[in-house]
């Protein structure tokens, strides 16, 4: 994709969400991914699994009911960790993790549009009356191209924004820079099974959805690991869709006219839960390494499979040094 095409997709989702984040209307005036009321978003987070009880912690304002997954559940987040949140929002998952990750941990949002940055922002400020934590931080910025340090995050959660992004494959280089060696993802976002007819595409597009982009499974797999991630699991999860097919939500209405006869939304949309981890090469002592190099969290532990699949650049330079790399083909631990 050229760059200038890349620029006006990002130009697009940013006026979609930069007029959600000032109205609090969806952009595809239904109740969806695209924005709605306090009480539809809250019953879409419950139905996504998210504790009422700790939903009734957050800020107004703070759930626009943009989500499509919950990362949280998959994170298995521990206290002191650094958690990045990619496409934040008004901070819905950010001000959860910080309450899991607590004083000691830091809970880190970025998002590209500037009115959500500042509604996010000013969440903050409430978050913390209202907890006394004081431990997040919202950064304006590109997922591509993220204002973070290098191996400096324990675990990226997203929660449906990957597929918005017209340069997936950098994301997913980009996830795995700032990601400590052992460090996970916990990434929630939607996914096709099959390819969108295409009049379904051009207005799945047109309208700034949280389909817009959405990738085939096997094309999330393959970024992810081309980037170096390993133990990559996709869950795919047919409720998100149907609860959207059953709201009567204008988007995936109308996408589900230009659908072949007898097709339903969820043959071809789904959302996923993706896991994955890097691998713990050069670990120096500040990550999730055991003292077998094993990473941890979700899909962690298996360093066989990693050493395996790790990438060439792991192969030659990985704690296991070239030596060892027969000895894990033949089943033993790598480190
Ligand atoms: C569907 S909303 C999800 C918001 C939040 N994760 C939630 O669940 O409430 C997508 C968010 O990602 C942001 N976004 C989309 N593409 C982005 C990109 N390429 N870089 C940074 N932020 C992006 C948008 O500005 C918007 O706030």
């Amino acid at each position: 994709m050229n760059v200038s095409i890349e620029e006006q997709i990002r130009s697009k989702v940013r006026e979609g969400y930069g007029a959600i984040a000032s109205t609090e209307q969806g952009c595809c005036s239904g109740a969806s991914c695209c924005g709605s009321s306090p009480e539809v978003a809250r019953d879409l987070a419950v139905k996504l699994g998210y504790d009422p009880a700790i939903l009734e912690t957050l800020p107004e304002g703070t759930n626009l009911g943009l989500s499509c997954g919950n990362p949280q559940a998959i994170a298995e987040l521990e206290a002191g960790e650094t958690v990045l949140d990619l496409g934040s929002g008004a901070g819905f998952d950010v001000f959860l993790a910080a309450q899991a990750v607590g004083p000691s941990g830091r809970a880190i949002g970025v998002d590209m549009t500037s009115q959500m940055l500042s509604k996010a922002r000013r969440n903050a400020v409430s978050f913390s009356q209202r907890t006394g934590l004081d431990n997040v931080e919202f950064r304006l910025g590109e997922i591509e191209h993220l204002p973070v340090a290098d191996s400096s995050v324990d675990v990226v959660l997203s929660n449906c924004v990957i597929n918005l992004s017209p340069d997936k494959s950098q994301v997913w280089r980009d996830v795995a820079r700032v990601l400590k060696p052992g460090g996970r993802v916990a990434i929630s976002d939607l996914a096709l099974l099959r390819p969108l007819p295409s009049e379904a595409k051009e207005l799945a597009e047109a309208l700034v959805g949280c389909v817009a982009g959405a990738s085939l499974v096997d094309d999330i797999r393959r970024d992810a690991e081309a980037a170096g991630l390993t133990d990559v699991s996709i869950k795919i999860k047919h409720e998100y869709v149907a609860v959207m097919e059953n709201t009567g939500d204008s988007l995936y209405r109308d996408i589900l006219v230009h659908l072949p006869d007898g097709h339903k939304l969820s043959d071809y949309i789904v959302s996923t839960d993706i896991s994955g981890h890097m691998p713990c090469v050069g670990c120096d002592g500040d990550c999730d390494c055991d003292d077998e190099g094993l990473g941890h969290g979700p899909g962690g532990g298996d360093d066989v499979r990693l050493a395996s699949e790790a990438p060439a650049w792991h192969q030659s330079s990985s704690c296991c040094g070239a030596s060892e790399m027969g000895d894990v083909a033949a089943g033993k631990k790598c480190c």
